[in-house]
C-alpha cells in the first residue's frame, strides 16, 4: 500500500515504521527537519525493552512533493487537522483511505471537512510510544488498535487496512461502533492527561493519591453523562474502573499532555476535556470539574509561552 503518514511524532513514526517493514512504500512527513533528515540518512531507530532495531523509509518535510496514495494516516495533534489535511490534497484521489488514529474529539469531522471526497476511516490505537531524539523513538508498549468507517457501514477497505495492518504486526480489530470508540478513548484521556500534566506526575501515579483520584472521578463522572446525553455507547460499562485500567497498564508512561507541557508547546486540551465542557454545554449537562481542569491547562500553556517570550527577549 502507497501510505503517507501526515505528522511522524512518536504514534505516526510507528506505525509507518512497522508498514514500511512489512513491504509497504511508505513516507512519513513531518515539519520537524533533523527528525527527517536522521530517518533518510540513517533510518528511524525503534528502542523496545532492552533491544533495538531501525527500519528504512522515506520522510519529507512538505506533503507538496509526493504523489497520491492508497492510505494517508494523519497523527499530527488535533489543532493541526484541518490544515494538514487541506495542504496535503494532492495525496488524495477518490480510492485514497484517510486514516485518523489521533487522541480527542473531533478530528474525523475535521478531515471530512477538509478533505472531500476521500473514505475516512477512524480508530483507536493503545499502543504507548515516546519521541527520544531526532530519529528515535521508544516503543513502550504495544496495544491493540480499532478502526471502522467513521461514517457508515464498513467497506472492503476498511477490511484492507485492517488486514495489512495485522499483517505487518499491528494487531487491528474492526468495529461498527466508531464514535462509541472515540469516545470511550476520549474519556481515557479526559482521567489521565490533564492530570498528570498539572500534577507532574507519571500516568500510575494518579492512582496512588486520594486527590487525583477524586479528580479523575469527577472529570470522567462528569465526560460520562455528556456521552450518555449524546446518545454514545461506550465500549465499557465502568467508565472510572476503565480509565484507571488505563492509567495502571500505562503506568511509567509520561502521558502525551505532560509531554507537552514539559517542552513548552500548546496541548490537545481543547480537543479533550475541552471538548467536554463545550458538548456539555449544547446538552444542558454541568461540566465544572472539566471547566476547571481545561482552565488550570491554559494557565499552565500561557505561564510557559511567557518564559519563551522573555528568553527569547532577553
Ligand atoms: O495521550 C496519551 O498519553 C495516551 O493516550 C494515554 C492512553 C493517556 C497513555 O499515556
Amino acid at each position: 500500500m502507497k501510505t503517507a503518514v501526515i505528522g511522524a511524532g512518536a504514534m505516526g513514526s510507528l506505525i509507518g515504521a512497522h508498514l514500511a517493514d512489512g513491504g509497504n512504500e511508505v513516507t512519513l512527513v513531518d515539519v520537524w527537519k533533523e527528525h527527517v533528515d536522521e530517518i533518510n540518512e540513517k533510518g528511524l531507530r525503534i528502542e523496545k525493552g532492552s533491544e533495538e532495531k531501525t527500519v528504512c523509509l522515506k520522510a519529507v518535510n512538505d506533503s507538496s512533493v509526493l504523489g497520491p496514495q492508497d492510505l494517508v494516516i494523519i497523527f499530527v495533534k488535533s489543532y493541526h487537522t484541518e490544515n494538514a489535511v487541506k495542504s496535503a490534497a494532492n495525496l488524495f484521489t477518490e480510492d485514497t483511505v484517510v486514516l485518523t488514529l489521533q487522541n480527542g474529539l473531533g478530528n474525523a469531522e475535521m478531515i471530512s471537512r477538509a478533505a472531500g471526497n476521500v473514505e475516512i476511516v477512524a480508530g483507536t490505537t493503545s499502543h504507548g510510544a515516546t519521541v527520544l531524539g531526532p530519529g528515535f523513538i521508544r516503543h513502550a508498549g504495544a496495544g491493540e488498535t480499532i478502526i471502522g468507517k467513521f461514517d457508515g457501514e464498513n467497506t472492503p477497505r476498511v477490511e484492507e487496512v485492517s488486514s495489512e495492518f495485522n499483517r505487518c504486526g499491528l494487531e487491528t480489530k474492526i468495529s461498527d461502533n466508531i464514535a462509541g470508540l472515540v469516545w470511550g478513548k476520549l474519556l481515557v484521556n479526559v482521567g489521565i492527561n490533564p492530570l498528570t500534566a498539572i500534577c507532574g506526575v507519571y500516568n500510575g501515579e494518579l492512582n496512588e493519591f486520594e486527590s487525583t483520584q477524586k479528580l479523575m472521578e469527577m472529570a470522567v463522572g462528569e465526560a460520562e453523562k455528556v456521552a450518555a446525553a449524546k446518545g454514545i455507547e461506550l465500549p465499557y460499562t465502568d467508565a472510572l474502573e476503565k480509565v484507571k485500567g488505563v492509567a495502571r497498564a500505562t503506568g511509567p508512561n509520561r502521558s502525551s499532555m505532560l509531554q507537552d507541557v514539559e517542552r513548552g508547546r500548546r496541548t490537545e486540551i481543547d480537543y479533550i476535556n475541552g471538548a467536554i465542557a463545550a458538548e456539555g454545554n449544547k446538552l444542558g449537562v454541568d461540566t465544572p470539574a472539566n471547566q476547571v481542569i481545561t482552565l488550570l491547562i491554559k494557565a499552565l500553556e500561557e505561564k510557559k509561552e511567557k518564559e519563551k517570550n522573555v528568553k527569547s527577549s532577553s
